[in-house]
């Protein structure tokens, strides 16, 4: 393992312990931590001691610094540069998250072909933490049992740890209430739930739903099918060649036929922020609903779904330090009630008879069948977590990574950066001439470096950018500037040809 920063972040030095974290990293390489470091975010010629964390684009503004306050006193990335009028905060709890937290995930203390293992690929997953590997284990071992049916110890004590994960979620995401909170398999079933349930109900022929150009397939696949049974269109907000949503597009296309919006609130593929708040209140004024794809926000920035606006925001549990096979639909209350159940089965019914069965309310039903009940409190215990680490301090730090990420990519010969948005989150793509990226991303792995090589199911969003597939590195809460450091001089090898 690698020793930890002793300064808990914000130290805008390279230090003797990171020097020698790289010097063992990079056993085996030619290369020196110091030609290695010094460029990242500074000049070539810039000295070994530059700051290595002062932003040199001065459109990478922390996200940190763009969070607004909401009157909830939640918190809410409102990019100040689209939705002027945010105040934007500075100071209060920065920082970093606590030093030497990435000792607790087990798997990134292994090596990959000879090397520390560099985990990049954290817009496909995360790691898990030893607490959430010991909670889902400790369910099995001791609490093991169906909920809400049995009058039995265990079936109680299920229960409760069910039903409690999901008040920790209702707190996480600044819902009002736990019946807003339905538990699912992920991000792409709740979103087909949504439209089997809510949109068969409510879209009809010629109405319209909006997405945008920077969708995952799973934000516009399960509304092409709606649109196939119902009539309905699917309409595309466009994107600007730096990757950000037009708004004035945005605008244009908002009219009485539109019934939702849904948006991704970052893109997996290039990393944009998008300013959902804003888009929602458009939205509403035209009376659609608001539908926010948070897979790749929730692990990255403080949400609160309640001063973002959204009538529906949904996750999945394995991109925010949770077990796979579990994500959230949260939905507003009065619209939930309205909706019809999806699947049916048990545990969502009120009474059945062969002639007639009436429902159960939500989020009851919604959930048909036996759930997923140890990823459940796997995810209460990760989201538990991460807001010990500190949500604003982990927007933070990895915003002053994602500095450093983009600099040194754009440090490297022959390597193009795809779009550049106004704030970029998680994670970036980009190509490199004469380079396949699938090639490239093997040849990162026999570096022991993850990182996701490939169209990462948003093949409209790279053909906007004239591509079928890019690498993408991602950002995770354990990730330093030595992770940064190692892949920045793999690509250097790569590009100048020493790399084989
Ligand atoms: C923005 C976005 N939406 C939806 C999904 C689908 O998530 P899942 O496969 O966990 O359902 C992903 C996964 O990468 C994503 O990045």
């Amino acid at each position: 393992m690698l020793p930890e920063r002793p300064d808990g972040g914000g130290s805008t030095q390279l230090d003797e312990l990171v020097k020698g974290a790289l010097v063992d990293a990079l056993a085996g390489s030619d290369a020196s931590p110091a030609t290695l470091v010094a460029p990242l975010s500074a000049p070539l010629d810039a000295p070994l001691d530059a700051p290595l964390d002062a932003p040199l684009d001065p459109l990478a503004r922390g996200p940190f610094d763009l969070l607004g306050v909401t009157e909830r006193g939640g918190w809410n990335l409102l990019p100040a540069l689209m939705f002027p009028g945010s105040a934007p905060v500075r100071g209060g709890a920065s920082g970093a998250p606590r030093p030497g937290l990435s000792r607790d995930f087990p798997a990134l203390d292994q090596q990959v072909h000879g090397r520390r293992l560099v985990w990049l690929d954290n817009a496909a997953t995360t790691q898990k933490p030893r607490e959430v590997i010991d909670a889902i284990s400790r369910f099995y071992e001791s609490d093991n049992s169906n909920v809400h049916r049995g009058a039995h110890e265990l079936a109680a004590r299920a229960t409760d740890a069910y039903e409690g994960a999901r008040a920790t979620v209702q707190r996480f995401l600044g819902a009002r209430s736990e019946e807003e909170i339905v538990f699912v398999r992920g991000t792409t079933e709740a979103i087909n739930l949504v439209a089997q349930s809510w949109g068969r109900a409510n879209v009809h022929a010629r109405d319209e739903i909006l997405v945008t150009h920077l969708e995952h397939h799973s934000n516009i696949v399960p509304w092409q099918l709606l649109c196939e049974e119902t009539g309905a269109v699917l309409r595309v907000i466009p994107v600007d060649d730096a990757g950000d949503v037009r708004l004035d597009a945005y605008e244009a296309m908002l009219g009485p036929r539109v019934k939702l919006v849904a948006l991704p609130q970052v893109s997996n593929a290039i990393g944009t922020l998008v300013p959902v708040a804003a888009m929602a209140q458009m939205a509403h004024r035209q009376g659609a609903l608001v539908l926010v794809d948070g897979a790749q926000s929730v692990a990255h920035v403080p949400v609160d779904v309640t001063g973002l606006g959204a009538d529906f925001f949904v996750f999945s549990g394995h991109k925010i330090y949770g077990p796979t096979g579990i994500g959230v639909l949260y939905g507003r209350e009065e619209v939930l009630e309205q909706m019809p159940p999806w699947q049916g089965g048990g545990s969502m019914i009120e009474d059945v008879t062969f002639e007639r069965t009436t429902y159960a309310r939500p989020p009851a039903r919604f959930e048909a069948g036996t759930p997923s009940l140890a990823d459940a409190v796997g995810l209460g215990v990760a989201l538990d977590y991460v807001e010990r680490a500190g949500r604003p301090a982990i927007a933070a730090h990895e915003q002053r990574l994602m500095s450093s990420l983009v600099a040194g990519l754009s440090s490297v010969s022959g390597l193009s950066l795809v779009g550049a948005p106004a704030v970029r989150v998680g994670a970036v793509s980009f190509v490199m001439a004469g380079r396949e990226p699938r090639a490239i991303g093997q040849y990162l792995n026999r570096k022991g470096i993850a990182v996701r090589a490939g169209h990462h199911c948003a093949q409209p969003v790279l053909r906007r950018f004239g591509h079928e597939a890019t690498v993408r590195p991602s950002l995770g809460i354990y990730n330093d500037e030595s992770d940064i450091a190692l892949l920045v001089m793999a690509l250097r090898e790569l590009s100048s040809g020493r790399g084989r």
